[in-house]
């Protein structure tokens, strides 16, 4: 039994610091792996997620070493085979990124079919599209994804839709691709340009990353490099609706506040005051919150990964605020979850309409994803009494050291691990 055990009600209030880019950390692993020479990439999340890639990495030989929590040193000039199916790497959904990184490289690579959040269908043909038209051979055989490719040639290629990981992974085989490639409909994500820039560091040629249209020029080798990752969007944002939620005053620290736009635009809409600075961003929740209306997009849109967060603060919000969901077609199902702790909300295929309640009271929950679980924890905080939350091994997924970070900011929550020491939190919190 490992569960969050919170006592919600207080108002958060302080400063926090955000890590760096799961999504962009998980993909720039991935890239270390395409040459030879030592990288160094600093600001790397200490995740459960990125953990696993690391050890899927040390399983094909390449050498890990930790300089430090954040500091990773990787050398993949050991790389003796090319056929990822550790056991952990099953779990994650950016295992696919090896197939891009190893193609690349090697031409070849063999990697389990992706697991991660179940948050609906989450096909690759996008993935496989742009690898075939490199003039790769894909196929799937005994649940591992079989790329090979005599050689890789610069293709055009139009994306169907606009997918991140896609977008990422044809930018990684293709950075090694003989000639000219160019995606059109490319994502935008910040992580897609922070992949981009980590390549270029490397020696790659890529050109348009962060616009729709990307142009990479193939390079025979690339070198190694010292690199840092960008801070996290959605951690960020999911500590920006914490403040909101909670009715407090709360600094991020460490981020890119052009990330956060759509964040902050929404938060200023529901009736919070949004102060940024050079590189930290404070979320005051003075007033009450008042209902809006989002519908979740492709950067520079509403992140679908802070969907749950934003229902959460909309269900205390008055009013009525109707939430539409266009990217993942199975993300609402903590609903059920907010509805057991007095939440009022409907959905109705992948829209959530939601009249607004005065409070909410602690519940037994359970985490179904990532982000979702992040929200149910920012719910109980705002929440009247006690709530505990199971499958924190998602939320460990996503959120480093995160109920050490909100009790810096005054909340009352603590990781248990038995039903004694669920006791005695009841009893600490009085
Ligand atoms: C990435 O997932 C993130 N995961 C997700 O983060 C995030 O929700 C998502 O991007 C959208 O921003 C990682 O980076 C590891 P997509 P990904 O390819 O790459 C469809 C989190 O909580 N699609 O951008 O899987 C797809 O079904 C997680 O941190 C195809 O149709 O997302 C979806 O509707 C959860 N064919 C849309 O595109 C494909 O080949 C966007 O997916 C690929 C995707």
């Amino acid at each position: 039994m490992e569960q969050y055990a919170i006592k919600g009600g207080n108002p958060l209030v302080g400063e926090v610091e955000i890590g760096g880019a799961k999504n962009a950390a998980l993909a720039i692993l991935a890239a270390a792996a395409m040459t030879d020479e030592t990288v160094t990439i600093e600001n790397v999340p200490d995740l459960r997620d990125t953990m696993a890639m690391l050890q899927a990495m040390e399983s094909i030989g390449i050498r890990v070493e930790k300089l430090d929590r954040h500091t990773i040193k990787i050398n993949a000039g050991t790389i003796n085979d090319l056929i990822i199916e550790d056991d952990s790497i099953k779990k994650i959904r950016a295992s696919y990124y090896f197939l891009g990184a190893l193609l690349g490289k090697y031409k070849k690579a063999e990697v389990a079919l992706p697991g991660g959040c179940n948050i609906g269908l989450r096909p690759i043909d996008q993935h496989i599209k742009g690898f075939r038209a490199l003039g790769a051979d894909v196929r799937i055989e005994h649940g591992l994804i079989i790329t090979e490719a005599k050689r890789l040639v610069g293709s055009h290629i139009y994306l169907d839709v606009v997918t991140v990981g896609a977008t990422i992974n044809i930018m990684m085989a293709a950075a090694m691709a003989e000639g000219q490639t160019i995606i059109e409909n490319a994502a935008k994500e910040p992580h897609v340009v922070d992949v981009a820039n980590f390549l270029n560091s490397m020696g790659a040629s890529i050109k348009g990353a962060g616009t729709d249209v990307i142009r990479i020029k193939g390079v025979q080798k690339l070198h190694g490099t010292e690199y840092a990752i960008i801070p996290d969007q959605i951690e960020a944002g999911t500590f920006m609706f914490a403040a909101a939620v909670t009715r407090g005053d709360v600094t991020v620290k460490n981020v890119i506040p052009k990330h956060l736009e759509s964040i902050s635009a929404k938060l200023i809409e529901i009736g919070c005051e949004v102060e940024e600075s050079d590189d930290a961003v404070r979320v005051v929740a003075a007033k009450p919150l008042t209902h809006t209306h989002v519908k979740t997009l492709p950067y520079p849109g509403f992140p679908t990964d802070m969907q749950p967060q934003i229902t959460v603060a909309l269900g205390l919000s008055k009013g009525t605020s109707i939430v539409t969901e266009s990217i993942f077609e199975n993300r609402f199902k903590y609903v059920d979850e907010l509805t057991r702790m007095g939440a009022n909300i409907k959905v109705e295929s992948n829209t959530a309409i939601i009249d607004g309640v005065p409070k909410y009271t602690g519940a037994s929950l359970t985490a179904p994803d990532l982000r979702a679980g992040a929200a149910l924890v920012t719910a109980a905080l705002a929440a009247e009494g006690i709530s505990t939350i199971d499958d924190i091994k998602f939320i460990e997924r996503g959120y480093e050291d995160f109920p050490q970070k909100l009790q810096s900011l005054g909340a009352q929550i603590e990781k248990v691990c038995t039903e004694r020491e669920l006791q005695k939190f009841r009893l600490k919190i009085g």
